[in-house]
């Protein structure tokens, strides 16, 4: 490593189903993810010494092991069982004893390679609150940012729909609507000259479609969430009950998240007004099915919608435009 890289600040999206970091390289900017999941193991000796050598993140606890990372979803497809999850809804899950220790330890498995510089730079995303609601966003929001801190981090808090502002719409210069449709959450941000104007989230998003499905057709969620992301797409004809229910609770979550948006943009004392068409951007995991942006934007243009629209994007590389976000935030300085 350069000592140029070295120094170099990070983007850390720390997301309801994946922690992604992002760091400028030698060459294009480098992303690194782990699934933010965990499961428990029975605790062994060799267990533990076989976890070290495969480099395979985890915590040794006084009578199991926790598995973290991309490792625990195989672990849990071969076990039979759910992953456990950190976050839920884009936050701490309040739901989960053990969120705040193995967030901690994740975080630092992310980073510790970049930690020895202390001081060094980096921006994390954070959601923004639901439409009217202020939820446990604080304390989310510090938490993580105390456990960067004390890694030695100078840690700063990025939206995460401004994030995908920053990311993809440098063209229009950062003005336009960045949505980030996650596991989680879908996040928006109405950016105007990167000023963020309004910014908000909606709770139905990768989750609520896989739960949704699984309790429609008794599949559990995470083998939904594998095969959606292996074979689902729009405008297909599916004949399976599946992929019947994936189609109806994507549109259910494009139509929830449009439906927010106008509200939002024309919403009570803060009605949003712009002569000049804004673009938007769509990024983040739940975008990535083929004929997402087509769907969205049919759904968009069949409706009465506050601000006039120029074009609906699709980010290049969905998966990592929070990420890029943050990064970009902590390069000027933020
Ligand atoms: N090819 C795919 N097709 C459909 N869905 C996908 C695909 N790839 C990933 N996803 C879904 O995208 C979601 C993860 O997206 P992303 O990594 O942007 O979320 P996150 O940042 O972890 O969550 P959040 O922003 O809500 O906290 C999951 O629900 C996952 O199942
Ligand atoms: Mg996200």
């Amino acid at each position: 490593m350069k000592n140029q890289e070295k120094e170099s600040p990070l983007g850390l999206d720390v997301g309801t189903s994946r922690i992604c970091l992002a760091r400028r390289g030698d060459g294009p900017t480098e992303y690194e993810t782990q699934l933010n999941a965990f499961v428990s193991v029975p605790k062994s000796p060799i267990t533990e010494r076989v976890l070290g050598k495969e480099k395979i993140p985890h915590t040794v606890r006084d009578s199991d092991i926790l598995v973290h990372g991309n490792e625990a979803g195989s672990f849990a497809g071969m076990l039979g069982i759910e992953t456990r999850r950190t976050m839920t809804r884009g936050m701490l899950n309040p739901e989960e004893p053990d969120s705040v220790a193995v967030l901690k330890d994740m975080i630092q498995a992310a980073t510790r390679r970049y930690g020895e510089q202390s001081e060094r730079r980096v921006c994390f995303t954070v959601p923004a609150a639901p439409l009217g609601a202020n939820d446990r966003l604080t304390y989310h929001e510090a938490t993580v940012k105390q456990i960067l801190t004390e890694s030695g981090f100078h840690a700063t808090p990025v939206n995460e729909g401004l994030a995908a502002v920053y990311a993809e719409l440098e063209a229009s210069n950062y003005s336009g609507i960045g949505i980030s449709c996650g596991a989680g959450l879908c996040n928006v941000c109405l950016a105007y000259l990167a000023v963020p104007i309004v910014s908000f989230s909606v709770p139905q998003a990768g989750d609520y479609i896989d739960s949704s499905a699984a309790a429609v057709t008794g599949e559990r969620a995470n083998r939904v969430r594998i095969l959606k992301e292996e074979s689902f797409h729009f405008n297909g004809f599916f004949s399976d009950q599946l992929h019947q229910a994936l189609g109806v609770y994507h549109d259910s979550m494009i139509e929830s998240l449009v439906e927010s948006m106008a509200l939002a943009l024309s919403g009570a004392g803060k009605a949003v007004r712009s002569n000049r068409p804004v673009p938007i951007v769509l990024t983040g995991g739940s975008v990535m099915p083929a004929g997402f942006r087509d769907r969205f934007e049919n759904i968009l243009r069949r409706r009465a919608f506050p601000l006039p629209v120029s074009e609906v994007l699709l980010a290049p590389d969905p998966l990592h435009s929070a990420a890029k976000g943050a990064l970009a935030a902590a390069l000027t300085g933020s």
